[in-house]
């Protein structure tokens, strides 16, 4: 790892990347799967289809995927990282950490710091602040975040109130120093208390034989994540500063077209300035996110100057969000 000599002033997103599976899974092929229809699945969460990986796919070769491109996009080349952190909930190995295996994929040599971040569907939130962090503390001037799910593999396909949700997919984003911002600030949050409500019970520690599959009591989840998502754009606009009007577009977890709609009447935002890929993706946990950042940025709908609202809900429960006042792509 190279020592950058003092602290860093800024951090600005360089590139964008994603990748999603080729397998489409529509809400028709699922009605045939479980007691649903498209109709139910359109109208409670927005969803119309979702990506499922195939055998040959792991959450490692999606966040590779996801990496190459938004490497390319910033013009920079795997060696020049000085950070990896991948957030994830669903690691292709118990050990080493899939930020390691993508390490060794990308073929880095330079011995730079890897590893996984466990936050679930805030894990990019989490992931964005800790590379934030260490590049301002000046022990990384470049880093690589992802967020990268195959949440299709802790799914019971036959629990209907559950399986309907749920994608699979990578995002990436490139993070460098620079002298003006980008990233104005991040906001962290998590409560323990209500593992209950939304949890997988297997575990290294707990059992491994144990179902691995989401449980997930979905109205309480939903309830709590309307208020604390209401919560978190007052503390994150107050905390750094912004008026509700600053915000070009919300990028949002997404996780329930209905959550998402009720944070926009917050911000007093109209729809066509959230971005929304609920419908495409469904519910890809850590991914989503920086899965539809880089659908905005590559559509052209983000442009420099713009201010992006990023929030996050998941379980733990944690939750999150990030200020970015986007900047040029490509190298600096
Ligand atoms: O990503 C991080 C955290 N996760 C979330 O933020 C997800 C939060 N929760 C949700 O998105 C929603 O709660 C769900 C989409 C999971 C469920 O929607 P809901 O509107 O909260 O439905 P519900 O669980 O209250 O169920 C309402 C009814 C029930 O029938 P009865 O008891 O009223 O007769 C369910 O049995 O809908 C029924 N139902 C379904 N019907 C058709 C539940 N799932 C389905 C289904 N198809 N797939």
């Amino acid at each position: 790892m190279r020592m950058p000599p003092e602290v860093n002033k800024h951090v600005q997103v360089a590139g964008t990347g994603s990748a999603l599976p080729e397998r489409i899974m529509t809400n028709a092929e699922l009605s045939r799967m479980v007691d649903t229809s498209d109709e139910w699945i359109v109208e409670r969460t927005g969803i119309r289809q979702r990506h499922i990986a195939g055998e040959d796919e792991s959450t490692a070769s999606l966040a590779w995927q996801a990496s190459v491109r938004a490497l390319e996009a910033a013009g920079m080349q795997a060696s020049d990282l000085d950070l990896i952190v991948v957030a994830t909930t669903t690691p292709d190995l118990v050990f080493p950490s899939t930020a390691c295996l993508l390490q060794a994929k990308l073929g880095i040599e330079n011995h730079c710091p890897a590893f996984d971040v466990q936050a679930v569907c805030s894990g990019f939130v989490y992931a964005l602040a800790t590379a934030d962090n260490f590049i301002r503390a000046g022990q990384a001037r470049t880093a690589l975040v992802v967020g990268a799910e195959t949440m299709s593999r802790i799914t019971d396909w036959t629990d209907r109130s559950n399986c309907i949700l749920w994608g699979d997919g990578a995002g990436a984003v490139v993070l460098r120093a620079a002298e003006e911002p980008g990233i104005l600030g991040t906001v962290l949050h998590a409560d323990g208390r209500y593992r209950d409500l939304l949890h997988v019970e297997a575990g290294v520690s707990s059992g491994l034989d144990k179902s691995r599959a989401v449980r997930m009591q979905g109205n309480a989840v939903f309830r709590f994540a309307v208020n604390t998502l209401d919560q978190i754009v007052d503390e994150t606009l107050t905390r750094f500063g912004l008026q509700k009007s600053d915000v070009s577009w919300l990028v949002p977890h997404q996780a329930n077209i209905r959550i998402i709609q009720a944070t926009a009447k917050k911000l007093g935002m109209s729809m066509d300035r959230v971005v929304l890929t609920v419908d495409q993706h469904a519910n890809t946990s850590a991914a989503s996110i920086p899965l539809a950042l880089d659908t905005a940025v590559r559509d052209g709908r983000i442009r420099p100057g713009d201010v992006l609202l990023m929030e996050a809900f998941g379980g733990g429960f944690t939750w999150g969000s990030a200020l970015i006042r986007w900047t040029q792509q490509g190298g600096a």
